[in-house]
C-alpha cells in the first residue's frame, strides 16, 4: 500500500485558506497555488537521497551532499501547470516532462493527447503533478503512461484529495507515494471536490 502524506503546516493551511476562497482573483490565486507546490516539495524530497562530495569552502577542504537522482516534474496538462514553477523553483535541476490527457465522451475514460518525456525518465525520481485529486483516473492514467515509458520511482503531488481519488491510486499503483496539502470530504456527483477549491484549470488560466 502506498503512502498517503497529507502535509500539516501552518504557511500551507493559510496558502490554502487563499486559494479555497471564491474570492480570490486569477493571480492571487496563480500565485498560491505555485507558492504551495513550492512548500510541498520540501517534504517530498524529504528521504531522497545523497551523495557526497569534497569541495573546499573558503576556510578549509569539506564534504557536502549533492541530490543522488535527477528529478523529473511531470505535470497533467493543464491544472498541474499551476504547480510547476513552485516546484522548479527549489529544485532548479529538475527536467520537465508534460502529459496532457482528455476524457472519452463515449468510454468516460482518459486517453492521451499529448505527452513527451526528458530521456532520463527510468533513471529519476519523478514527480506527477495535479493539484485535484478527484476520482484519480488521470493521475492512474498518467502513471501508467509514465510506467511505459520506464519510469520506476514515482511520485504523486496535488493540493487537494479525497477519499475516493485516493483508494483508486493506491489500487492501481501501490508503489507510487501521495503527497497532498489538503484531504476532503467527498466527491460530488459531478466529479468535483467538496469543499474543494472549484475547478483548478479555470481558476488558473481564468477561463470562466
Ligand atoms: N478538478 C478540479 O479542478 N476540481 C475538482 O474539484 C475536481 C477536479
Amino acid at each position: 500500500m502506498s503512502k498517503v502524506v497529507i502535509l500539516n503546516h501552518p504557511l500551507i493551511d493559510h496558502k490554502m485558506a487563499k486559494i479555497r476562497d471564491k474570492r480570490t482573483g486569477t493571480k492571487e490565486f496563480r500565485e498560491s497555488v505555485s507558492e504551495v507546490g513550492g512548500l510541498i516539495t520540501y517534504e517530498i524530497t524529504r528521504d531522497f537521497t545523497t551523495t557526497p562530495k569534497t569541495i573546499e569552502t573558503p576556510m578549509c577542504e569539506t564534504t557536502v551532499y549533492e541530490l543522488e537522482k535527477q528529478v523529473v516534474i511531470v505535470p497533467i496538462l493543464r491544472a498541474g501547470l499551476g504547480m510547476v514553477d513552485g516546484i522548479h523553483n527549489i529544485i532548479p535541476t529538475a527536467k520537465i516532462g508534460h502529459i496532457g490527457l482528455y476524457r472519452d465522451e463515449v468510454t468516460l475514460q482518459p486517453q492521451v493527447y499529448y505527452s513527451k518525456f526528458p530521456s532520463c525518465i527510468k533513471e529519476s525520481v519523478v514527480l506527477v503533478v495535479d493539484p485535484m485529486l478527484a476520482s484519480g483516473g488521470s493521475a492512474s492514467k498518467a502513471i501508467d503512461i509514465l510506467k511505459k515509458h520506464g519510469a520506476t520511482d514515482i511520485r504523486y503531488v496535488g493540493l487537494v484529495g479525497c477519499p475516493e481519488g485516493i483508494k483508486r491510486l493506491q489500487e492501481d499503483h501501490p508503489d507510487v507515494s501521495i503527497y497532498l496539502a489538503a484531504l476532503d470530504s467527498h466527491l460530488n456527483e459531478i466529479g468535483y471536490i467538496v469543499p474543494g477549491l472549484g475547478d483548478c484549470g479555470d481558476r488558473l488560466f481564468g477561463t470562466k
